[in-house]
């Protein structure tokens, strides 16, 4: 719109420029013409400035109206998933079409393991298939791949199972090479529609500090679409690879050392508790939005920040960096500069590291870094609603 008002603008100067050369001279007449080409030129201008601000007015209300609508619709979601009409297709089919199996180590269930449990499931699988995973500690290393798609595992709220690990970067796969961090993961996702409740994601690795090729992911999410509620991420350096694609978590606890929530995902967190065990200067997240078209970047929304560890609330791993805490409690572990660029002074102009009505001694302003951005309402609305994630086309009550 301002582009289109710019280029009108462009189109009028030339118009102008372009009138008989003579009208540059001090000709009595040819001064009235000039004097009364500016005054149409201030008119319009002014026109156009008034033009210009109503287009503005209205299309902020228009996207205002826009996110309440969408914001209102998510909540107001029915229970009965298959009834909602702006669900995407394939979701709505699969959910239409839920089967459940069951695992447990003592026998009782479907399979004993998960691995069992996921390898029944056919390749290209269309329907929604709930794990029902009971309470137990599962040592195992599972990959849903992607031809795997609408995998939910659903724990007991009350005894959660507990899936763990302790693969790091430079531990050595059967290949005979390091895994590096992508395959460190104790649970790796690659496959669309993930949902997991209740459960208890861990990577037992320590986090020397000074060491390399500690990096030691408990789950990394690379699927599109995936809801992750009530459930726990342990690990240390590296412990929530958030890769790719639109996330929700609800109600979680995610607790790391190093840049424990890291990757290049767009990602809602909500009501979650983030907790450091930091024994050296760390940052909480790494985002890795690498140029300004993409649509990435992690939102955390009513949260807590705890934990015994110094950290930044985030460092820039690409250079457009995008994470936003609102209505979060930040305790003192979180640094007073708040923000860090690594090393890398350029992404300060370029990152979008944003804060919006937080609580704490750790979200005291007055010695962030300049280029931290407190946030005015209409700046936080994109990030502080399901919307963010596009949730209304594919978030749904777990149940
Ligand atoms: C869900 O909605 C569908 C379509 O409206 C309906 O046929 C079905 O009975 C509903 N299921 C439940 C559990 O309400
Ligand atoms: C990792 O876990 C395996 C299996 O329990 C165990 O044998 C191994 O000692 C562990 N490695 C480390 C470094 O803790
Ligand atoms: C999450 O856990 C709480 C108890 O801590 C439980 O009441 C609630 O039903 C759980 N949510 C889901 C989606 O299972
Ligand atoms: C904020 O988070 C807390 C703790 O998870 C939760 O009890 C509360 O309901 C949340 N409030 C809102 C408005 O979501
Ligand atoms: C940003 O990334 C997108 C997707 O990879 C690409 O299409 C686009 O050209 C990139 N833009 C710039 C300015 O690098």
């Amino acid at each position: 719109m301002a582009s289109t008002s710019t280029l009108t603008l462009l189109l009028f100067l030339i118009f102008v420029l372009s009138l008989p050369s003579n009208s540059q001279s001090s000709s009595p007449v040819l001064d009235h013409h000039q004097e009364s080409v500016n005054g149409q030129f201030d008119e319009w201008i002014s026109l156009n400035v008034k033009h210009y601000n109503r287009k503005r007015e209205e299309s902020l209300k228009w996207m205002q109206e826009s996110i309440k609508h969408k914001k209102q619709k998510v909540p107001a979601a029915p229970a009965n998933a298959s009834s909602s009409s702006s669900l995407d297709p394939k979701l709505r089919n699969a959910e239409m079409n839920k089967m459940i199996i069951s695992v447990s180590q003592d026998g009782s269930g479907n399979f004993k393991t998960i691995k069992e449990a996921l390898a029944s499931i056919p390749l290209y699988n269309m329907r929604r298939v709930i794990l029902d995973i009971k309470p137990g500690v599962y040592r195992e290393k599972l990959n849903i791949p992607r031809n795997l798609p609408f995998v939910t595992f659903r724990g007991d709220s009350s005894n959660p199972p507990q899936i763990t690990g302790n693969d790091t970067a430079s531990a050595i796969g059967t290949d005979g090479t390091p895994l590096k961090t992508f395959q460190s993961a104790t649970v790796a996702v690659d496959a669309d529609y993930f949902v997991a409740i209740n459960l208890i994601f861990e990577n037992t690795a320590p986090h020397v500090v000074g060491t390399a090729g500690e990096q030691a992911v408990a789950l990394r999410i690379s699927g599109n679409k995936a809801a992750f509620y009530n459930c726990s991420f342990y690990g240390s350096q590296d412990t929530l690879y958030d890769h790719k694609g639109v996330h929700y978590f609800n109600n979680c606890f995610i607790q790391g050392s190093v840049d424990f929530i890291f990757g290049y995902g767009r990602s809602l967190y909500e009501n979650c508790q983030l907790n450091s065990v930091a024994k050296k200067v760390a940052s909480l997240t790494a985002q890795k939005r690498t140029n300004s078209s993409i649509l990435s970047g992690f939102s955390f929304k009513n949260s807590t920040i705890t934990g015994s560890g110094s950290v930044y609330l985030g460092r820039a791993w690409g250079d457009y960096s995008r994470v936003v805490f609102s209505y979060t409690y930040m305790d003192k572990i979180v640094l007073p500069l708040g923000w860090n660029d690594w090393g890398k002074t350029i992404r300060d102009s370029r990152v979008y590291y944003g804060e919006y009505k937080c609580s704490g001694p750790g979200a005291d302003m007055t010695r962030r870094v300049p280029w931290a951005r407190i946030l005015t309402d209409e700046e936080a609305m994109p990030f502080i609603g399901t919307y963010y994630v596009d949730g209304n086309s594919w978030l749904i009550p777990p149940y």
